[in-house]
């Protein structure tokens, strides 16, 4: 059930920690993407969630707090922890810090560790302090399928009987950035809203684990990473290059798809929506700024399937600033199908 909380706010507001109370689960929005929403105290509830999204139990799951009093709770935060919690908090930053036992180890997937993050949202922030308990959420899709980014995405993936918290559209539309802070220098495990560049200008050297490239025998820093996320049904590829090799490469491919009797969809950057002329198109956002593209991709991705498309040509985006979370993202949904020019 989609309960639209931009009118009536607090009394949404507050049904729903009472769901949360009960041992229940809501989706919930963030800034990022729609969170599926459960006391992170409560043992049951931890492993509904994980019931509900057919999410594999070695992956462990985000704690949302309402600020650095209920993070302490939960975790030790380091003195680094702390000056990124001060600068980007609330916002799209996950620290995954050593646990100080209080949330049951099956929230963590049985690591001793903790991912904290403090959500930029209100509906989030007034939902957790109502419920008065720390909230632990994945994305609220189920496992495999791309992030939802509106309550109809959430609504899509489970039954009716689930209460989602429509704020509308996620601002992000990414899923935030992963850090370990348990190491002696941090290492961002997922990139998201807030960049490399960001955290090294707080706290100083700062490691990326790979982001584009699969893991194939080496164990993944972060458990999630190992799974094929985020992907349609479709047959993604992602062309990358020289912005006219990139549409040339993809107008060939399409042509030859159109004879085969696929149905073939372009996602296109703003800049070269006029050399595809009548072929099947959606623009993702501007080669200027990938902010757009980290919004839309995910309904994107959910729209093709929906109109039966069986292969998608996703335009690279240059990988900076979110461009490289977006690529993270879009790679691993095309399963690493990338052809370059
Ligand atoms: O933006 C977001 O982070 C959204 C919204 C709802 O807050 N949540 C989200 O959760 O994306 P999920 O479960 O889809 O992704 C959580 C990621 C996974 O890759 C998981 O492995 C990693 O965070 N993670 C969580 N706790 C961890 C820990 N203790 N150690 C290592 N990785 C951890
Ligand atoms: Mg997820």
């Amino acid at each position: 059930m989609i309960i639209d909380i931009r009118d009536e706010y607090h009394n949404h507001i507050e049904e729903a920690a009472k769901i949360i109370e009960k041992g229940g689960l809501v989706g919930m929005p963030t800034e990022t993407v729609y969170g599926l929403a459960a006391n992170a105290f409560d043992e049951q509830a931890v492993a509904s969630i994980f019931e509900i999204k057919g999410r594999p139990q070695d992956n462990p799951l985000i704690v949302h707090v309402d600020g650095i009093l209920m993070a302490r709770e939960l975790g030790e935060l380091s003195e680094k922890a702390q000056v990124l919690a001060a600068e980007f908090w609330p916002g799209p930053l996950t620290m995954v810090v050593k646990s100080t036992g209080r949330v049951p180890v099956s929230v963590n997937a049985g690591l001793d560790t903790v991912g904290l993050r403090m959500p930029d949202c209100d509906a989030a922030l007034s939902l957790i302090t109502a419920a008065g308990v720390p909230i632990a959420a994945p994305s609220a899709n189920k496992s495999g399928s791309p992030s939802p980014t509106t309550a109809a995405h959430v609504a899509a993936d489970f039954e009716d009987s689930l209460t989602v918290l429509d704020a509308g559209e996620c601002r992000i539309g990414l899923e935030s950035t992963v850090i370990d802070m348990t190491r002696e220098v941090p290492v961002i495990l997922r990139p998201g809203a807030v960049t490399q560049e960001m955290i090294a200008a707080c706290i100083g050297e700062v490691d990326c684990a790979n982001a584009f490239t699969p893991f194939e025998g080496d164990k993944p820093a972060a458990p999630g990473m190992k799974y094929r996320h985020y992907a349609p049904k479709a047959d993604m590829t992602v062309v990358e290059g020289q912005p006219a090799s990139v549409t040339e490469a993809i107008k060939y491919l399409y042509d030859k798809d159109l004879k085969k009797g696929e149905k073939p969809l372009v996602l296109a950057l703003q800049e070269n929506k006029r050399y595809y002329g009548r072929r099947d198109l959606a623009v993702t956002g501007s080669i200027r700024d990938a902010s757009e593209t980290a919004k839309n991709i995910y309904a994107l991705l959910r729209r093709a399937d929906e109109e039966g498309y069986s292969k998608i040509y996703f335009e690279a985006v240059p990988k900076c600033g979110i461009g490289f979370a977006v690529m993270n993202r879009v790679y691993k949904a095309a399963a690493y199908n990338i052809v370059k020019v």
